[in-house]
């Protein structure tokens, strides 16, 4: 049994495995700040599960703050990190904000750790993103052998609806094939940048102070609880918001992008298998299904979970710091923690939908967040 601080444990991910780690006998301590860009006005009740679930205990506050920290680490032997701020697109204008909580948050942490406030921890593990990736892995179309890399597309080619990147060195057309965890990390927004930043922060003072540490690089999480509030991240709040309006999905680029969407109980499994190995796995591990899937197409599988009309249209919009595509080889997460994905996407988004269908009905955000961008010169 252990005693497990999971910060920004009332989130998203946090609700799923925070009851999973108190249901296997583990005592945890949640602490979270309850952040209203994520929750929303609380009205008192959505976090009724904090307070009733047996071996769990709250403590609001924030991991930028030196003495909730300290409190929070009192008697905890394994550290489960989540907290953060996590709108790509929000980040290349918060920049300092996005710093401050990501990477000063994180740098406190591990440094009060490798200063003696937490004698018992034994392990830290870590959510990170695919982000860090930025395009991920690719072969070349014509000879499928050579891997590559590429960087972010540039400003420029957006313009020109140049939506596949190419290859740096000759401009042939590439594959996408999934990013494997020792592929080039290439950062291509702020926030993908403090998390690979916070990797950094947590594997170099982990191997210091001679703990164990496990960061989890998540591709795109969906399902039950995501916030339906924050409008600069989970495409799936969006889009359901706008399904259950009656409002049309509008779709970046071609539509033919793709992304890795991974159901959150199994990314809380995952989680659980980091804390519960036997030996701390001390390395990167990615977080996914495996299986791309192009953003037009969940849009449509979305509206057919909902039971609505497929009301999609592609914009031939685009937002600076996207990626366009992303899919993780998940033979790390199989081979090392013994996860294999469990949720199919049909599984996934019905459970979703079921869910959506009964919370209150939140303002369509979408407008107000893209003209925020457009303001900004960050879309096109
Ligand atoms: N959901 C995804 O698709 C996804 C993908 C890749 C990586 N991740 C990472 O997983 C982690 C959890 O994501 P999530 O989807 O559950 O996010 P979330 O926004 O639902 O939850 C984050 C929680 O952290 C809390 N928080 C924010 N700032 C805090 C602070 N300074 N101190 C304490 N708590 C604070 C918020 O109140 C919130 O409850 C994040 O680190 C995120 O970067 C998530």
């Amino acid at each position: 049994m252990q005693t497990v601080l999971v910060t920004g444990g009332a989130g998203f991910i946090g609700s799923h495995l925070v009851p999973l780690l108190a249901g296997r006998g583990n005592r945890v301590r949640v602490l979270d700040t309850l952040a209203p860009q994520i929750h929303g006005m609380l009205t008192g009740r959505e976090l009724d599960w904090l307070a009733s679930t047996p071996g769990v205990e709250f403590v609001r506050g924030s991991v930028t703050n030196e003495a909730d920290l300290r409190t929070a680490l009192d008697g905890i032997t394994a550290v489960v990190h989540l907290s953060a701020e996590t709108g790509t697109g929000q980040s290349m204008y918060e920049i300092d904000r996005y710093c401050r909580e990501n990477v000063q948050g994180t740098a406190l942490l591990m440094h009060l750790i490798a200063n003696g406030a937490a004698p018992n921890v034994r392990r830290v593990v870590l959510a990170s993103s695919r982000s860090v990736y930025g395009e991920g892995a690719y072969v070349v179309d014509t000879d499928d052998v050579t891997r590559i890399t590429p960087s972010s597309r540039t400003a420029e080619a957006l313009r020109a609806s140049q939506w596949e990147p190419v290859c740096p060195a000759t401009g042939a057309a590439l594959r996408v094939i999934p990013t494997r965890e020792d592929d080039r990390t290439a950062p291509a927004s702020i926030y993908a940048a403090t998390k690979l930043m916070q990797e950094d922060l947590v594997r170099i003072a982990s191997e210091s102070a001679g703990i164990g540490h496990t960061i989890l690089r998540l591709q795109n999480v969906y399902g039950e609880g995501q916030s339906l509030n924050n409008p600069y991240t989970g495409i799936l709040s969006i889009f359901s918001t706008r399904i259950r309006r009656g409002l049309e999905l509008p779709i970046f680029e071609d539509g033919l992008e793709s992304r890795d969407f991974v159901h959150v109980s199994d990314v809380a499994a995952a989680f659980l298998a980091a804390v519960e190995a036997e030996t701390p796995a001390n390395c990167v591990i990615n977080v996914g299904s495996g299986v791309a899937t192009p953003v037009i197409e969940i849009a449509r599988a979305l509206c057919r979970s909902f039971e609505a009309p497929e009301n999609v249209r592609v914009t031939g919009q685009f937002r600076l710091g996207d990626i366009r595509h992303n899919v993780a080889d998940i033979r790390r997460l199989v081979e090392r923690l013994g996860h294999v994905p469990a949720v199919s996407l049909s599984e996934g988004l019905k459970r979703f939908a079921t869910w959506v269908s009964r919370q209150p009905l939140p303002e369509d955000q979408l407008g107000r967040a893209n003209e925020e961008l457009a303001r900004r010169k960050m879309m096109g």
